[in-house]
This record gives structure tokens, sequence and C-alpha cells, in this order.
């Protein structure tokens, strides 16, 4: 893996957003894998500013988000699907139609996962996937468990990501305990992949996925598996390194 080291959370915004803005530069209709929480905030501002003042072209582009909390419809307020429209795609010109997210109420709950996984690879999946770490060290909603899982499916969220999340949710009880996420297969198959870690509440989960064994119960550590991994790490995670 190769690490790159940033001084701040602005300067890792930056950085992720000329990387992916040189992709969507270099290859127009490219497939992108995106991440939602926080920590990608700060990099789609940055692509939102380049498209609106220097033109960055995302009318050829198609996305695939990597997951959305289970009873939550697209039109809710704390839905990825919301999360992602509000942040990003409302002030691009990308087609919505190429943006997919797993849907939070499926009617057909496998074959929505079956599906989702299908579309993924049907493109070929994704040249470029941005990831987040989880303080459990999750990537997508993998949290530690006793095997790594191949496939998109429903999953129990860790309590500590329920707690980290809920922040975005004013009624507690509201918060979903449950999300559809991809799994390996889905971000191994990325040509290119983006792990963005940022403040020092991720410091150990990333000492453990970048310098541990390849464990399920430290998940980000598959990504030492795969040959083109770019970690880009703030000061602050990079404190137990
Ligand atoms: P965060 O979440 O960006 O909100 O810290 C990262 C993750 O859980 O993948």
């Amino acid at each position: 893996m190769k690490l790159v080291e940033v001084l701040d959370y602005e300067a890792l915004s930056l950085h992720a957003a000329a990387i992916i803005a040189n992709q969507v530069r270099n290859k127009p209709n490219s497939v992108l894998g995106l991440a939602t929480g926080s920590t990608p905030l700060g990099c789609y501002k940055e692509l939102v500013r380049q498209h609106q003042e220097e033109g960055l072209d995302f009318s050829q582009i198609t996305t695939f988000n990597l997951d959305e909390y289970y009873g939550l419809a697209p039109n809710h307020r704390n839905s990825y699907r919301h999360y992602m429209n509000h942040y990003f795609f409302n002030h691009i010109n990308i087609d919505k139609k190429r943006t997919h997210i797993p849907s939070g109420v499926p009617q057909d709950l496998i074959a929505e996962c079956r599906d989702y996984d299908q579309r993924a690879s049907d493109i070929g999946g994704m040249d470029c996937q941005i990831l987040g770490l989880g303080s459990t060290g999750h990537i997508a909603f993998n949290e530690p468990s006793p095997s790594f899982e191949p496939f998109t499916r429903l999953v129990d969220l860790d309590e500590s990501t329920i707690q980290a999340n809920g922040h975005y949710f004013k009624i507690e009880n509201t918060i979903p305990r449950q999300a559809i996420t991809v799994g390996m297969r889905f971000i191994l198959n990325s040509r290119a992949i983006l792990l963005l870690v940022s403040s020092d509440k991720k410091a150990q989960a990333l000492e453990r996925t970048l310098n541990g064994t390849v464990d399920p119960m430290v998940p980000a550590s598959i990504l030492q598996l795969h040959p083109n991994v770019t970690v880009i790490a703030d000061k602050e995670a990079l404190s137990m390194l």
C-alpha cells in the first residue's frame, strides 16, 4: 500500500479530490466507487468547486456507493441517497440514473443484494474506489467478524459504529441498527482504491490496517492484498505509526 502523509483534513481532502479529478479527466466515462460519512465531505466539496469553477465534467460518470441504512427510504434525510444528492450529486452535472446506491427499503432483500453485485460486475468493477475507515477497522459496513464476507448483504452494525454515526440522527431510537453493505469482492475488484483516514479516533485502526496481519477482525487489513491502494492519512491518524 502506498501511504501519503498529509498535515490535516483540508490537505487530505484536496489530495483525494485531485486524484479523483484526474481520473475523471483522463477517463470521462469512469466508474467511481463512493463512500459516505464525514471523511469524504471535503473531497466532494472540492470536486463540486472544480465542477462549478473549472468545468470538471461528470456527465458520463457512473457511480456506485458502498452502503445504505436498512429501513431508510431514499428521501429520508438520514439516508445515504439523501447524503449523496445533498453533498455531491445535486451540485454537479452527473446523470442521476447512473448513480447507484443499494435500496434501504427493498421489496426483495436477497434480490436487491444480488442485483447490486451483478450491476457492479456487469460494468466491469470500479475504476477508483473511495473508502473511509471506521474506528472498528470497518470498510463500507463490513464490521469485524470471523471471516471476510465477499457479497453484498444485510449486516448488523457494531454498537460503536451506531454511536459514532448517531449524531446525525436527532432522535436516538431512530438510528438504524442494520445496513446493506457491499462485500469484499466488490471492493477488491476496484482497479484503484483510495483509503481516506483523518483524526486520532482512527489511529489505532489505521495502525492495525497497515502493520497487522490480514485479519477479518480488522476488515480493512484485507487491503494489504490489493495491488493498487493509496492511503491518504493526516498527522493525527498517523499518530500511532
Ligand atoms: P467517518 O466514517 O468518515 O464518518 O469517520 C468512516 C467510516 O465509517 O467508514
